[in-house]
């Protein structure tokens, strides 16, 4: 078995942490929903773009830090909502966020998370963000995001693209009872129960309460949130621009990992447009598929403002603990400065368009 200094790149942590999880957790971590084409999609699409390096700029001194919705920290590549960390590792969020600390970046912690936020809070190092979705009714979501900001959360990620439980072919492959899986998703069956009791279910879809959700909803969220809302799960321009005039603070370009509609694109198709669409009114970050550094700097050079990542810091967490999702932000942030370096890019604030070339789109 690989110790941590052999491995050389993110990818390099999937196959060891798969090794040392069960089957059912590695496929919770690991599944994209119906044929897994959006999933695909997300990493095939690097490939259709280049980078373009500027020769003869003087980048001795290179510095990748940023100040991000008023939080200052030491790169563009913060951890993603992820759900059951617990699942990976016994310390389970306790330990991603001591390792997001020590790499002075942000981590978002999941409403699903294996830990409660209290204790993640009092574990973490560095700035948290806490993702919630939608409950009940617009009060009962105010007292979630009241009890994360109490908890010094310094932003709210309010999820929208998981309107319904998705198609999870995996772990139903895995025997896990569909009843179960809604419990399995949430970690906790009694949210799962309540986030489907009120309701109908003449097609057998597993609802929830995102899909009542409406741009009026979510304006009053902001309006009434003391701390910046992020939405998550924007894939159209028109969407992204809405979200700018609703008050949200910043958007997540997002597909979720491939984990909800089957047939979405790569966020990285669909980043250019929807940074054209909100220009420089908000912060557009992006998550999907990032697994190099040369993966960011594409992004940063489109216009995102940062980058999140999901799995990866799972799989660090699954093969070496804390110090494996530690080591996955060291890799990809020494990845991200040497291709910022080669590029001729000293800073964040020296990469534009003419960084990247978008070479072709799939048909
Ligand atoms: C195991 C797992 C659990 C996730 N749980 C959540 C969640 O609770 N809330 C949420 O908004 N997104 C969740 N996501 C989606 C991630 O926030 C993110 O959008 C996605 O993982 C990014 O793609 P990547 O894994 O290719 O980096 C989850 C993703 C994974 C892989």
């Amino acid at each position: 078995m690989a110790t941590l200094n052999d491995l050389l790149n993110v990818l390099e942590f999937e196959p060891v942490c798969r090794a040392r999880i069960s089957k059912t957790s590695y496929d919770y971590i690991a599944h994209g929903t119906d044929d897994e084409f959006t999933l695909r999609r997300n990493r095939e699409a690097f490939q259709w773009m280049t980078l373009r390096p500027r020769v003869a700029t003087d980048v001795s001194q290179m510095d990748l830090s940023l100040d991000l919705l008023g939080q200052k920290i030491e790169m563009p590549i913060l951890i993603c909502p992820t759900g059951s960390h617990s699942l990976a590792h016994p310390e389970g969020e306790l330990a991603t966020a001591r390792a997001a600390g020590a790499m002075k970046t942000i981590m978002a912690v999941s409403s699903a998370s294996s830990y409660p936020l209290e204790k993640i809070a009092a574990a973490a190092t560095g700035p948290l963000w806490r993702q919630l979705s939608a409950e009940t009714d617009l009060d009962s979501t105010l007292e979630e995001v009241q009890k994360a900001v109490a908890l010094g959360c310094k932003a709210i990620v309010f999820t929208i693209d998981n309107k319904y439980n998705s198609n999870r072919e995996r772990l139903f492959r895995n025997r896990t009872a569909q009843s179960d899986l809604l419990a399995a998703v949430s970690g906790d069956s009694t949210r799962a129960a309540r986030r489907t009791a009120d309701r109908p279910n003449p097609y057998r879809l597993g609802w929830r309460h995102t899909a009542r959700v409406t741009w009026p909803y979510l304006e009053q969220l902001a309006s009434r949130t003391k701390a910046p809302l992020v939405l998550k799960g924007i894939l159209r321009p028109d969407d992204a621009q809405r979200a700018a005039q609703h008050g949200a603070a910043g958007i997540i370009v997002s597909n979720h990992g491939g984990r909800y509609l089957g047939a979405d694109p790569a966020t990285i198709e669909v980043l250019p447009e929807i940074v054209d669409a909100v220009g420089a009114k908000i912060p557009v970050l992006i998550d999907g598929g990032f697994r190099r550094g040369t993966d960011v700097l594409k992004a940063l050079a489109i216009g995102a403002r940062a980058v999140m990542v999901g799995r990866p810091p799972l799989w660090g967490l699954g093969a070496f603990g804390e110090a494996g999702t530690q080591r996955v932000l060291e890799i990809l942030q020494t990845e991200l400065a040497l291709a910022m370096g080669l590029s001729g890019c000293p800073n964040l604030a020296s990469i534009d368009r003419s960084v990247v070339r978008i070479d072709r789109r799939a048909g």
